[in-house]
């Protein structure tokens, strides 16, 4: 595996594994690798023939207040995961790398980054938009890999890639989560365990409406409420909506296509972000 951390040596590296018409996979990430992030990598190594895993904690991407200067880092252990899974290429840029002096242009994207996360945190999803275009720039990969837990994200991603007609394909891979229902994060990292306890009624709370709509409960107000219900007990709800998946529209009434219940609570002082796909048979 090789850790590259400049531009100009990644597109050496890739230059060569193109040569050789190598397929490329790349999976972004912001680091303090967990399984999620792993299924990712598992992912890609499996269809491609040559894996690229980023860690870069992208600084557009937090809003003033935000956990910027805490977001956990264990750059040893992430080397090693990589290593493990036989990623080829670690790219980990320095932010100067990324953002160099006089950067100014940034990929504004239209109502879907104002819709769930976008009202809470304006401007992540520029950042996130701008930083992922870039690192796909970079890379040029023919196959790139998200989680649905940041689904969001992914209907946002896809958006992007199609508006701008960016030649690769997104993956979007199922999510990983603990035993007892929590999804993986990074952010989990910041639960005392109390926290942590209270953190497990976002996903009972989805999949209390999960069972409930598999029992044939229809109506997604209904759906949303049985949802919230559990979550109340673990922090503030910032959101709990049904909506479609792709545009991130609110769905009302009766659900009679592919939709996602998705929600974010605040734990203590952490944000968890979580969701399930409602599919009507
Ligand atoms: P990060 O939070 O590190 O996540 C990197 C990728 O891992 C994302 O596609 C995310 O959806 C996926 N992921 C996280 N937790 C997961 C889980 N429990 N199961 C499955 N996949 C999971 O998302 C980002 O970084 C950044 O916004 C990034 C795209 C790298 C841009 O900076």
């Amino acid at each position: 595996m090789r850790i590259i951390r400049t531009i100009s040596e990644l597109k050496v590296a890739l230059k060569a594994l193109r040569e050789s018409h190598k397929s490329i996979g790349f999976v972004p990430t912001m680091g303090y690798l967990h399984e999620g992030h792993a299924s990712l990598i598992k992912q890609s190594t499996a269809r491609c023939d040559a894996t690229v895993v980023s860690v870069f904690v992208n600084p557009t991407q937090f809003g003033p207040g935000e956990d910027l200067s805490r977001y956990p880092r264990d750059l040893e252990r992430d080397q090693n995961l990589c290593l493990r899974l036989g990623v080829a290429i670690l790219f980990m840029p320095e932010a100067a790398e990324v953002y160099p002096t006089g950067f100014c242009t940034s990929i504004s994207v239209g109502p879907i980054a104002d819709a769930l996360c976008g009202a809470f945190r304006p401007g992540h999803f520029r950042g996130v938009a701008t930083v992922v275009a870039k690192l796909f720039s970079m890379v040029q990969p023919d196959l790139a890999f998200f989680g649905q837990k940041d689904l969001q994200q992914t209907a946002i991603i896809r958006r992007v890639v199609k508006d701008l007609n960016l030649p690769v394909d997104i993956l979007v891979a199922p999510t990983v989560r603990e035993g007892d229902g929590l999804a993986l994060s990074s952010r989990n990292a910041y639960l005392t365990e109390a926290e942590r306890a209270r953190a497990l009624g976002i996903s009972r709370g989805l999949f209390a409406a999960t069972a409930a709509f598999e029992k044939g409960e229809r109506d997604a107000e209904a759906l949303a409420a049985l949802a919230r219900a559990s979550m109340e007990a673990a922090g503030e709800v910032q959101y709990c909506q049904v909506v479609d998946p792709s545009s991130l529209d609110p769905i009302v009434g009766g659900i009679n296509r592919p939709a996602a219940l998705c929600a974010a609570v605040v734990v203590g002082g952490t944000r968890l972000i979580d969701n399930v796909l409602l599919t009507p048979s």
